[in-house]
């Protein structure tokens, strides 16, 4: 099937689906997702979305933070930017249905997290990001102007490659000219025609065996963006949530959001011990690569699977009614966080790196944007601050619906496009080779490329990555295609990317800490006192 349309999205988590509602004004939307559409990180966002609201608070704090937060990494323009148009943005989510908590006196209640000078984060009691996917949905469903394809997977932008051209990632004018898509009803491969493409693909969690993403987050679209020869930065920057629910087997991990440390939450290790002022003097709200690396260094120390966030101290009514989620949840599994406390262990959560964007989010292929956490625009630096990424997705998606409609005008369909060629893929591959393959790939994540790193131990990642990638390419060449070989590929893709980056950089800084180099000059975890 072959077909051709004004802007095309790949992805309906904020990222895309804001987007897609603001260039809807100006011409025909197609948006894809490879899985029901609200399965995205971005429903399963708890904390909240950062917007500086009212004083004390103000744009200059949120900078300071952010670039704080960022070890000296964040393109201090771009912050200044995103952090003085997020009210904005936060307005206009309310204009298409999201619901925010507030004060009785009409204020927005807003929450602390790690890193944050202020209380700042916009939430929707412990489940902000369903109550946003729901709100955004809702509208695009009533649009006539977006047809949404749940199921349907993005398997490659068509660019002039596609065209039998030569192209090298030097190559000053690659353009995007649509997407081949795996089409779950016939199982064929159909063209996509597309005069904007936008990537809102969100996340790589399932490179690692133990994450808080859905199994949609992939880094597909990263993945896709690097074999057309897009630019990709940063990658080696891995954030790890310092609290994911410890329940093994259960996947994906629950996240315990670090609002209920900014609520008073307290970390303790097995003996009972309240252990963060050994380590920073922000304490439980520390920047999140700080708290991590501390539980880390406490669970190697003590030999143990797991710390606890201790709530018990806390006023039990207003504990269960700003955190209902998690009080639920816990209590699915035997555990009264208003008695017990909640076993808690670091799990992979965001990637900071990501498919290179300019101010507009248009990538470095022309005609291609890309906005959420698929992206690297500058903001996050060598480390994330919390609930900052909602934030950067619907600024940038904004920016890039401008910039495509002032540009759409201009653009025609590329009419020689050629549909896949599919001759000589005739394996129907039995799933046990990519399910033991996807094993193998996390287990080198997580055993290699995690939160404290070291280039032998990266080297030895490199090695195993470099057999499962031609294993995994050769079984490509030759299958009928499926879902899961695709995102297998993808997944080992993307963790090439983030081995090779962290292997050249040579210096520790932010969610990059390698036991071979020193932490970067200034950087260094603030008031850290001996072990
Ligand atoms: P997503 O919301 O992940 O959406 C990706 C979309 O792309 C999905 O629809 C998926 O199906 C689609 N897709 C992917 N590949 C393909 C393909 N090949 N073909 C077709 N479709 C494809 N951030 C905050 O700021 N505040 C928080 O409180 C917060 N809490 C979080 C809690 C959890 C548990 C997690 C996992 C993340 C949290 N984050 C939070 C991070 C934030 O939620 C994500 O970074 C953000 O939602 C990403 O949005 P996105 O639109 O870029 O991608
Ligand atoms: C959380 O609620 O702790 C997650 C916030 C984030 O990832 O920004």
């Amino acid at each position: 099937m072959r077909k051709k349309v004004d802007f095309l999205v790949i992805g309906s988590g904020i990222a895309g689906l804001s987007y897609a509602l603001t260039v809807a004004k100006h011409g025909k939307v197609i948006v894809v997702s490879k899985s029901i559409a609200d399965e995205t990180s971005t429903k399963y966002a708890q904390g909240g979305i950062a917007a500086v609201m009212y004083s004390p608070d103000s744009f200059e704090k949120h900078v300071q933070d952010t670039l704080i937060a960022g070890a000296g990494l964040c393109n201090e323009e771009v912050v200044r930017s995103v952090v003085s148009e997020g009210r904005e943005r936060i307005e206009e989510l309310i204009k298409w249905g999201a619901d925010f908590d507030k004060q009785q006196d009409g204020s927005f209640s807003l929450g602390r997290e790690g890193g944050h000078s202020e209380n700042r984060i916009l939430h929707h009691k412990d489940s902000t990001g369903k109550e946003i996917i729901r709100a955004l949905l809702r509208k695009v469903k009533a649009n006539p102007n977006i047809e949404l394809l749940e199921g349907y997977f993005a398997l490659d932008l068509i660019t002039q490659h596609h065209l039998g051209e030569l192209i090298t990632r030097r190559s000053d004018d690659i353009q995007c000219f649509g997407v081949y898509i795996l089409n779950p009803k016939t199982k064929r491969i159909d063209t996509i025609l597309s005069k904007i493409t936008m990537i809102a693909s969100g996340g790589i969690g399932n490179a690692y065996r133990t994450t808080t993403n859905p199994v949609v987050a992939t880094g597909d679209g990263i993945s896709m963006a690097y074999r057309a020869k897009a630019l990709v930065e940063n990658m080696e920057f891995i954030q790890f949530h310092p609290t994911s629910l410890y329940n093994p087997g259960e996947k994906p991990s629950f996240l315990i959001t670090e609002a209920l440390r900014g609520f008073g939450g307290i970390l303790r290790n097995q003996k009972g011990e309240s252990f963060m002022a050994k380590y920073d003097e922000r304490m439980e709200l520390a920047p999140r690569d700080i708290v991590t690396r501390a539980i880390d260094t406490e669970m190697k120390y003590h030999g143990i699977s797991y710390v606890y966030l201790d709530c018990r101290h806390l006023d039990k009514e207003e504990l269960i009614q700003e955190f209902p989620g998690i009080f639920a949840k816990c209590l699915s599994i035997g555990i009264d966080i208003r008695k017990d406390m909640i076993p808690v262990v670091p799990a992979a959560h965001y990637v900071c790196g990501g498919i290179t964007v300019d101010n507009n989010s248009q990538s470095s292929i022309r005609h291609l944007y890309a906005s959420g956490e698929c992206t690297y625009t500058g903001l996050h630096g060598a480390n994330r601050l919390a609930s900052n990424s909602l934030l950067e997705a619907v600024v940038f998606s904004h920016r890039a619906a401008e910039d495509s409609i002032r540009r759409l005008n201009g653009i025609s369909w590329n009419n020689a496009v050629p549909d896949w060629n599919d001759q000589g893929m005739v394996l129907n591959e039995e799933m046990i080779l990519i399910t033991q393959t996807m094993r193998e790939l996390q287990n080198i994540m997580n055993s290699y490329v995690s939160i404290v790193r070291s280039d032998l131990r990266l080297n030895r990642a490199l090695n195993r990555l470099n057999l499962l990638y031609s294993e995994t390419e050769e079984l490509y060449k030759k299958s009928i295609l499926n879902k899961e070989l695709c995102e297998l590929r993808n997944l080992i893709n993307v963790s090439y990317l983030i081995v090779k980056m962290a292997l050249n950089r040579k210096e520790s800084v932010g969610l990059h800490y390698s036991t071979d180099y020193p932490q970067r000059e200034g950087w260094q975890t603030i008031h850290l006192s001996e072990h």
